[in-house]
């Protein structure tokens, strides 16, 4: 039996919780310590996650020889800092979303992965949706041809979280909606279509709904409630067209508020059948026998999807397979990103 992995994890907010249950599922884990800046926090999420060592500061942390892997749920601007620290420091890193707040950023903390022979492995947990997996496969198996249209649907109707916290905060988070939802569906459909290069694109972002703060009405607020003395220099809504080549194209529009209802799907266009992921439903429509037809794919309904990421993580560090999503992929996400407030800022179609 190989031995356990003993992970610390940075920053214990809402994510830090999630890793934290979803590694008391990974038999080869130990959850040893647990590092936030707040000491309150801390103290009451060490308890919560029954964790015995506490760190303040994530040098400390990243000090004890004792620790082999780190979870960085920090928020965006301290990815960076922390991966790359985490690196020099000997450790694998489980980085969550978005890898950081610009492509720059971004490769240089591959450079440091590199120097450093340790594993990174980014938190695009959409990947480990069953219904996601299913699709693969089946994009794998070729039964959608050659994939030439992608259409990404991320809407929601009010939805922007933290409202004058660190994710409205550009110069902490990197952007609004696009750099903190859409990261996801991006990422998602390039996996899943296989299509990792995206050479232009044409975007607009704006930002109708955050600002000013007062004017903001809500049902509900994720990381809330609403700080209104803080910032929001932040989009709240991004659409765009995006070539992969001459062969391929994705759409995209992404809401953290519109007036429109909730919805978020990707769908792959393929010339042998296309299908749709995110609804609930993997339905190929496509042709059998020369007739019209379409063909369900089934799945397992339940799984911890982040308990299924870390066990990836886990795994790999223990040489049993490849990391869940690598940080290569994550440098040509954040290059789309970059391009696509790019071209907004400028208002013209850009180079990715
Ligand atoms: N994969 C997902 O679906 C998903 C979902 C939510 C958030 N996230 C990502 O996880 C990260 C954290 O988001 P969150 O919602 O948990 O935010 P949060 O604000 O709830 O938690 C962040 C925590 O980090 C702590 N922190 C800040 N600076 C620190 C430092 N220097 N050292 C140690 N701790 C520090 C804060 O005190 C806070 O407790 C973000 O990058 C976010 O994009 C991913």
């Amino acid at each position: 039996m190989s031995k356990k992995i003993r992970i610390g994890i940075i920053g214990m907010g809402t994510i830090g919780s999630v890793h934290a249950n979803a590694y008391a599922k990974v038999a080869n884990a130990e959850l040893y310590a647990v590092c936030d800046i707040l000491p309150d926090r801390l103290a009451e999420k060490a308890k919560l996650h029954n964790v015995g060592k506490t760190y303040v500061k994530y040098e400390d942390l990243l000090a004890d020889p004792k620790i082999d892997a780190v979870s960085v749920c920090v928020p965006n601007h301290m990815h960076a800092p922390i991966a790359i620290a985490a690196f020099k420091a000997g450790k694998h890193v489980m980085l969550e979303k978005p890898m950081t707040l610009n492509a720059e950023l971004a490769k240089k903390i591959l450079a440091a992965r590199d120097k450093s022979g340790k594993l990174l492995q980014l938190g695009m947990v959409w990947r480990q949706t069953p219904e996601a997996e299913v699709v693969k496969e089946a994009v794998d198996a070729g039964r959608l041809g050659e994939i030439y249209q992608i259409r990404v649907k991320l809407i929601r109707r009010r939805g922007i979280p933290g409202l004058g916290g660190w994710f409205t905060t550009k110069a902490m988070s990197g952007g609004g909606g696009l750099i903190d939802i859409a990261v996801h569906f991006l990422d998602l459909a390039m996996w899943s279509s296989g299509l990792w290069n995206p050479t232009k694109v044409s975007a607009k972002t704006y930002s109708k709904f955050g600002s000013p703060m007062e004017d903001y009405h809500y049902v509900s607020m994720w990381a809330g409630p609403p700080k209104l003395d803080g910032t929001f220099d932040v989009d709240d809504y991004a659409t765009g067209l995006v070539r992969f080549g001459d062969k391929a194209t994705l759409v995209f529009e992404v809401a953290w508020a519109c007036n429109a209802k909730d919805e978020a799907y990707i769908e792959l266009l393929g010339d042998k059948g296309g299908v749709k992921v995110g609804m609930g439903d993997t339905t190929i429509l496509t042709e059998v026998d020369k007739r019209i037809a379409d063909v369900h794919l089934t799945y397992v309904q339940e799984r911890d999807r982040f308990a299924a990421e870390l066990e990836k993580f886990v795994a790999a560090i223990q040489g049993k397979g490849e990391v869940a999503a690598s940080g290569e992929e994550g440098v040509i996400t954040m290059r789309l990103l970059d391009a696509i407030y790019k071209s907004s800022e400028k208002n013209a179609e850009v180079n990715v």
